[in-house]
């Protein structure tokens, strides 16, 4: 997201305070903008965001290199523009042939499986057209998929034999996109595969085609969760737009240079490469401003309690039953995940008072597990307060780490881009006809390819690095984490005071969006009742596919040691909370699994349902929505502001080789995250934060319902009263 608003307490910008006035210049002076640097065809540049390495990325920097893409890019507009001119040369009339249709074209689409074939691909689109030779088109016929995914395409068989086509192709159309035009959705068919048909096999009656079987949306068998099959060399099932390209290439490549540059230096010279200076061949970030000019504020509790309540982490604070006023927040540890021995992730629990202003400050931190090496007891409790500074600064460090690797990992990966996947997979499959198919498909595009990019870049690569966490802890912890994602019931944060922009401004969103999405189902109730058809397929895959409940499944359940399964059940608890989650809501059952995410209907018609699922599809899109665009985003664009300084925050800290573990100094470089993997971490925040394309109020694609750009227009100056610019809310998760 290249525009980050300006987020901090309502207050902050015409506060006469000083302290909130440099709060306040410095988050204009780091705010991410995107421009353009014009002239760039010398300039080194990265290939495109599956080019993203978190070594080093594929820069193309020689001259000689450079021509070569020109020449390659100039090839592709040729033959773009050959193609273009054929289609003018040669259109396709969509009018069919005159004449008695005494002949169909039959045949049945599925799924492909592993084994045998998968369920059937109902309502696709379906053109059977002739090319004459001199390469004229001749449209045979037309019609779809039924729901059993048959098909039977009537045509006169005068009109396919004639003596002037010389071939014949059935053409399988997908939807790639929907976009609005004068205020309805409308969508863009592409070829997804042609089967020829041979015209001496055409002797009357119905030419059978039997059933075939399309790699298409199909889910990758092999995933812990619900994903998408992704295949660079076989074929994706969906692509970036070229503006999203372009958004990368432009602002990812700076920052990749200085990366690579820093690894090299490392590589041959290690001694001659200090944090500080790698931070300083990056962008500024907020807490950098900060304590340039306030010394020592970013690590005050102040600052601690404010950036935990408004900043990227958005705790969730649980009120202390005996204390009015006071908020417990905790982040989980290490549970029972595969870890390495390099770093700590002790379990966390932040007491908070609220201050007269409703900002909170920290009174009391609690760490539980292993802080160094020495320590040998997973469930073993330390408790730090003011009353000792040094202890209690580095508590507030180790509490701050804990709390960014938890947003991250949980919130941010879990929570928004493998949710929106699971919804993406499922509405690509099953959504054609259906005007829910406009209402959503905007929000989930390109879903599937930034998790297939974090898959490689992250999860499998930086993440283990940098964090206490393995490959397979993270694939677990991930699935567990989406154990507790379901639309049911959900609703934004609660303010717990007047400070709280955070929360006040997710319920404006919430608000917004049960606006947009209750004038969409008016408007469009008729469509959506007569193709209910879709919805069930799509609850079916929902259900069918989802994980199960928080670790009710055999396969996920903690350790048989009591205080683990005590510890399930806390993190459950609060989960529950944080993600506005109901364990106790009836579920369905699949293969002996309790699934998380509810069924939004049972019937296969729109007859046979009732007025409860109209609500549950309702309230389903609005979810994926709000998880799609603004819960995504929140995260997304501020991780530059609390995680752009290495000894501040950062995604692990090291055990080190004191006694003390990672209760030390900021200054002690063996707890701090080494040369490598600070540069790293600096490149990742920067080009997550700063690669965003695709706006809701922007609408650069055309795709955005301009009812829901009216919507958030409507309250823009409301939501700039709580520090959100709504020009930065991305319409998509595709970073
Ligand atoms: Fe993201």
């Amino acid at each position: 997201m290249n525009a980050p608003p300006p987020l901090t307490t309502p207050r902050a910008a015409a506060d006469p305070d000083p302290t909130r006035a440099i709060i306040a210049e410095c988050l204009r002076e780091t705010r991410i903008r995107y421009t353009s640097k014009g002239n760039t065809f010398f300039r080194p540049r990265l290939r495109g965001v599956n080019y993203m390495q978190v070594g080093k990325s594929k820069i193309i920097d020689s001259p000689f290199t450079i021509t070569i893409e020109w020449l390659f890019e100039q090839f592709r507009r040729l033959r773009n523009g050959w193609n273009r001119l054929l289609d003018e040369l040669f259109p396709r009339s969509p009018a069919l042939p005159e004449g008695h249709r005494d002949s169909r074209l039959v045949g049945r689409l599925v799924f492909a499986a592993e084994r045998g074939y998968g369920p059937p691909i109902h309502n696709m689109h379906l053109e059977f057209w002739g090319r004459t030779y001199w390469l004229a088109w001749r449209k045979i016929a037309e019609g779809r998929t039924d729901a059993d995914g048959c098909f039977a395409l009537p045509f006169p068989l005068r009109a396919a034999r004639a003596l002037s086509i010389r071939s014949l192709n059935l053409e399988i159309q997908k939807t790639t996109r929907a976009y609005f035009r004068d205020g309805a959705p409308h969508f863009h068919f592409d070829l997804f595969r042609a089967v020829p048909v041979a015209k001496s096999d055409l002797i009357g009656m119905d030419y059978n085609l039997r059933t075939i079987a399309l790699d298409y949306w199909l889910y990758r068998p092999a995933a812990t969760t619900p994903r998408a099959v992704v295949d660079e060399q076989a074929g994706t099932p969906e692509i970036y737009s070229q503006g999203r390209n372009d958004a990368l290439i432009e602002q990812a490549t700076p920052i990749e240079i200085t990366k690579t540059k820093h690894l090299e230096q490392i590589d041959l010279l290690p001694g001659t490469l200090t944090i500080e200076e790698i931070e300083a061949d990056y962008p500024i970030n907020l807490t950098r401003c900060i304590e340039r000019r306030l010394p020592g504020y970013t690590r005050g509790d102040d600052w601690f309690g404010e950036r935990m309540m408004n900043g990227m982490n958005r705790g969730c604070f649980v009120p202390d039953e005996t204390r009015p006023g006071h908020f417990w927040m905790r982040y989980f540890g290490v549970c029972w995940y595969e870890i390495n021995d390099v770093y700590a992730l002790p379990d966390v629990a932040i007491l908070y008072r609220l201050k007269d202003d409703g900002l909170p400050l920290p009174v009391e931190i609690r760490l539980t597990g292993r802080l160094s090496r020495g320590d040998d007891d997973p469930f073993y409790c330390r408790a730090f307060t003011a009353a000792d500074p040094e202890a209690w600064l580095q508590a507030k460090r180790v509490a701050r780490v804990a709390g960014a690797f938890c947003t991250e990992v949980e919130e941010h990966f879990s929570g928004t881009h493998l949710n929106a996947e699971q919804y993406a997979v499922a509405a690509y499959r099953n959504l054609r006809l259906n005007p829910v198919a406009g209402l959503l498909l905007p929000h989930l595009k390109e879903v599937s390819l930034i998790d297939h990019t974090a898959d490689s870049g992250l999860i499998r690569g930086y993440i283990p690095t940098a964090t206490a966490l393995t490959y397979r802890g993270l694939l677990q912890r991930t699935r567990d984490i989406l154990g507790v994602q379901d639309w049911r019931g959900w609703r934004p944060m609660t303010p717990i005071s007047a400070a709280h922009s955070c929360a006040k401004a997710e319920t404006l969103f919430w608000d917004v969006l049960g606006a947009y999405v209750d004038a969409f189902f008016a408007e469009h109730e008729a469509g959506i009742k007569a193709h209910w058809g879709e919805i069930h397929r799509f609850a079916d895959d929902l259900v069918t596919h989802s994980v199960p409940v928080f670790v009710t499944a055999a396969r996920d359940a903690p350790p048989p040691d009591p205080r683990y399964r005590e510890l399930a059940a806390e993190r459950l608890k609060h989960y529950a909370r944080q993600y506005a989650f109901d364990p106790d809501l009836p579920r369905e059952t699949v293969d002996g699994e309790l699934k998380a995410v509810s069924r939004i209907t049972a019937a296969r018609t729109w007859d046979e349902a009732g007025e409860r699922d109209w609500r549950n599809l309702k309230d389903a899109c609005r979810y994926i929505i709000m998880q799609a665009t603004y819960m995504h985003t929140w995260i997304n664009e501020h991780q530059y502001d609390d995680l752009g300084e290495v000894r501040y925050s950062c995604g692990g800290l090291r055990f080190g080789d004191a006694p003390s573990g990672v209760m030390g100094p900021e200054s002690d470089d063996a707890i701090a995250p080494d040369l490598t993997r600070s540069t790293e971490m600096l490149f990742f925040t920067n080009f997550l934060s700063r690669t965003e394309y695709g706006f809701i109020t922007r609408n650069e694609e055309g795709d955005v319902n301009p009812l829901l750009i009216r919507l958030l227009e409507e309250k823009r100056e409301a939501f700039r009263a709580l520090g959100v610019d709504i020009d930065s809310i991305e319409s998509r998760t595709n970073i």
